[in-house]
């Protein structure tokens, strides 16, 4: 099966193989050979009348699907829509070998095994969520993830852009969000339940709104849809350390946050927050170029302030409102309206929904388990899964001392192989609400990209997996995979355990083996789902 990962729908080998060398010619719809050349850089293929790949435009095939034919005389793809032409080239890339994953072509030509293709997607969201707050991540990072993704046949990339510990992009009408709330002077180094440490290391970053134009343009060339986060109105250290006013109290001076944890921090619910907001939204959008899906977050707000404000109060009774809880559903119900002006779907954590009544069109992404996630999609909500088990990458693979730090463990390759997006025990109404899966990359203890690379794969070569294909097993494809991504230079976690650098050591980065196990997390975050009061609790 030359280790195709993800696994296609079929591949039937044939005899026989074709020699495509670098500088071959390729021919078709301008649009699907920008994909295919676009997959295959290593190639440097020319356009050109008749050569030795030939794409065609398919559109019986469906968005994303296409066929691959190898035989001894060339290649032929056939695509429902670029992207599918570029998963095609991504296919043949896989043929090629792992050389083709590198910079410069070897001497010579690959030899590709002659063959059929025929592959489509089980999901239409297949994503990596990457927390650029906690710890920023440079826009040559995300390009490189944006390949990594490309890659697997990832197909969205969630940056989650603002919380408690910072914000990550230039705002032109609210210059003190970049200026101020996108760096902390230190950052918490100590453990939980330690007294605390701190490193003393000024932390921060920000894209320009320049930057983010230009990371939605490499991601879309990649087949890769950018998903922005501003998570509100919870998680707002950050933004009231630039802007008290819109917050609870702002007479309250709050900064930028520099420990890990939950924090009392909310923004109020009252109009100029919602302006403020639909400003930072326009922002956003002019750069991406528009965006199919915006996330407003929803989670883990303590909502006490809410409770304790006569104004705010006062507000929620004039809208005839009985809880903050209702207050909150209302709340970025009201943002998802304006992001609907806007030509964007508002995507949220589950506690949005389990607060109150959201917008039919709003995306929930269920982290707190199987039960909010099932109860959601009966509700009607398109539903993109995202639990803690197994999809947090921030938790080890291992219980073993010799991880890095991680939140707590253990979650592996294996049980994201196993994990079923839309479950058969689901009523099928409910699992056709499941548009696909994605993995968590929270940041508090992924401090860089090495770190970043580590906890992502081989685990997202499994959720791309079951993403694309559905689960089963990979771990017979895997180590010839994981050659490719030595030629890409992924520091990913080796089968085995970490190489000598990569484990934890004895000081501050050292993993805390049997702290925080996933079974009891998902037991506790299960019966906090069960109350509408869940807003004001945390993990
Ligand atoms: C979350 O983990 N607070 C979405």
């Amino acid at each position: 099966m030359s280790d195709l990962l993800p696994r296609p729908r079929s591949f039937e080998p044939a005899t026989g193989t074709f020699e495509l060398a670098p500088g071959a010619s390729v021919s078709g719809p301008p649009a699907l050979v920008d994909g295919v050349r676009t997959a295959l850089p290593v190639l440097d293929l020319r356009v050109a009348g008749e050569g030795a790949i030939t794409v065609r435009h398919e559109p019986g095939l469906g968005a994303e699907s296409y066929t691959l034919t190898v035989t001894g005389d060339g290649i032929t793809v056939a695509a429902g829509d670029r992207a599918g032409a570029f998963y095609a080239a991504q296919t043949l890339r896989q043929l090629l070998g792992p050389a083709a994953y590198r910079a410069v072509a070897p001497e010579g030509s690959f030899t590709v095994p002659a063959g059929r293709v025929s592959d489509a997607p089980r999901f239409g969201w297949r994503g990596a969520m990457v927390d650029v707050a906690r710890h920023f991540l440079p826009k040559r990072e995300l390009f490189r993830m944006v390949d990594v993704m490309a890659a697997h046949k990832l197909n969205r990339l969630h940056l989650h852009l603002v919380d408690d510990q910072g914000w990550r992009v230039e705002s032109p009408a609210f210059p003190r969000l970049h200026e101020v709330a996108s760096h902390r002077p230190r950052t918490i180094a100590s453990h939980y339940g330690e007294e605390p440490v701190f490193d003393e290391v000024p932390h921060g970053g920000h894209y320009t709104l320049a930057d983010l134009a230009e990371i939605a343009a490499y991601a879309r060339a990649r087949a890769v849809t950018v998903v922005p986060e501003i998570d509100v109105p919870g998680h707002a250290s950050a933004i009231l350390a630039a802007y008290p006013e819109y917050g609870v109290n702002p007479a309250q001076e709050i900064a930028v946050l520099d420990r890990w944890g939950i924090s009392p921090a909310l923004l109020s619910p009252l109009p100029p927050t919602v302006e403020f907001l639909t400003t930072v939204f326009e922002e956003l959008l002019g750069a991406l170029g528009g965006a199919p899906y915006v996330h407003i977050g929803g989670d883990e707000c303590v909502l006490d302030g809410w409770a304790v404000s006569a104004e705010i109060t006062a507000y929620q009774a004039s809208l005839g409102l009985g809880t903050p809880g209702d207050l909150h559903a209302w709340f970025l119900r009201g943002l998802a309206d304006v992001l609907a002006e806007r030509g964007s779907r508002a995507v949220v954590w589950d506690e949005a929904f389990v607060s109150g009544t959201l917008r039919q069109d709003t995306v929930v992404m269920p982290w707190r388990g199987m039960a909010v996630a099932r109860r959601a999609a009966a509700a009607g909500h398109d539903v993109v899964m995202t639990p803690v088990f197994p999809l947090y990458f921030d938790y080890a693979e291992a219980a073993s001392a010799d991880e890095p730090l991680a939140i707590g463990e253990a979650i592996t390759v294996d049980d994201v192989a196993a994990f079923d997006p839309a479950p058969g025990s689901w009523e099928p109404a409910e699992s056709a609400r499941v548009i696909g899966a994605q993995f968590q990359l929270w940041s508090e203890r992924i401090p860089d990209a090495r770190a970043l690379d580590y906890r992502a794969w081989p685990r997202g070569c499994a959720l791309a997996e079951v993403a694309w294909a559905g689960p089963g097993p990979i771990g017979d494809r895997l180590p010839g995979h994981l050659a490719r991504l030595d030629a890409m230079g992924v520091e990913y976690r080796p089968l085995a355990g970490p190489h000598p650098w990569q484990r934890g050591g004895a000081g501050r980065r050292g993993h805390r083996p049997g702290a925080v196990e996933i079974g009891a997390v998902m037991d506790r975050l299960d019966r906090m789902t069960l109350s509408a009061d869940s807003t004001h609790s945390s993990l």
